[in-house]
């Protein structure tokens, strides 16, 4: 695909998402990409490709209060660790164990951080089961392998709160009909549940449209843009 067409079809994905959970209008705080670029930070986020772990931290902080978030199939650790940095009680939820990088790039300063081979996050070595939502207020999932459906399935059955990032519907017990894409069968889905979902964008390369529902996290009132 040519990047022109590649923008236009990533356009016309996100209004179809916009189409599919309008419906859920009423039942969320309006905080939406859109909002964002309104007051002027898209040329700032152009700028932030490559660091979608730091821009997802700076999202969430943003948009909700520290809660109990668990970040599924969270890999290395870096989302957990920037929220556990932020006072947020963060766990890792994935079955292969990964430690910390080494480094990252604060994207508020510039600045790389190196981070002491002694920094750990919670982690817990397992693979995720709705059943483990009961303990969280937030469950993220950024390219979740196979965890997306119960994700918003322990959404439906315990109210917490959730942030997908949806790569491939590998491992996933929901095959999209011929012709609609992953991310608007998910969303379809949960509105099914009765979810209060919502698509939002965040700028680094590659899939960087999400789909969250603030369920019982708690939302910042004020929204700082
Ligand atoms: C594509 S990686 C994503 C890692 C990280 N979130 C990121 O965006 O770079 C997929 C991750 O899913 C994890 N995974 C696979 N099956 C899982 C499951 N059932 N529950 C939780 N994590 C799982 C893998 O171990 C791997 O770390």
């Amino acid at each position: 695909m040519t990047k022109h067409k590649d923008r236009e079809f990533g356009q016309n994905l996100y209004e179809r998402l916009e189409e599919i959970t309008a419906v859920t209008t009423l039942h969320r705080p309006d905080f939406t990409y859109q909002q964002q670029v309104e007051a002027g930070r898209a040329r700032e986020l152009r700028k932030m490709k490559k660091f979608r772990f730091q821009l997802l931290h700076r999202w969430l902080t943003e948009h909700f209060a520290p809660c109990r978030v668990a970040d599924i199939a969270g890999g290395k650790g870096l989302l957990a660790h920037l929220l556990q940095q932020s006072g947020w009680q963060a766990t890792v939820i994935d079955p292969t164990y990964q430690p910390l990088p080494d480094k990252y790039k604060d994207i508020a300063t510039g600045q790389r951080v190196r981070l002491d081979a002694a920094e750990q996050v919670h982690y817990l070595n397992k693979p995720f089961t709705r059943e483990m939502g009961q303990q969280y207020d937030l469950l993220v999932g950024m390219h979740a392998h196979g965890c997306n459906i119960a994700i918003i399935d322990a959404a439906a059955a315990y109210g917490c709160g959730f942030v997908l990032f949806p790569c491939c519907v590998i491992d996933e017990p929901l095959i999209p009909p011929i012709g609609v894409h992953w991310l608007e069968s998910l969303a379809e889905y949960a509105v099914q549940q009765g979810r209060a979902v919502a698509p939002f964008r965040l700028n680094f390369k590659g899939q960087n449209i999400g789909l969250y529902d603030a369920g019982r996290c708690p939302v910042k009132d004020v929204i700082n843009l």
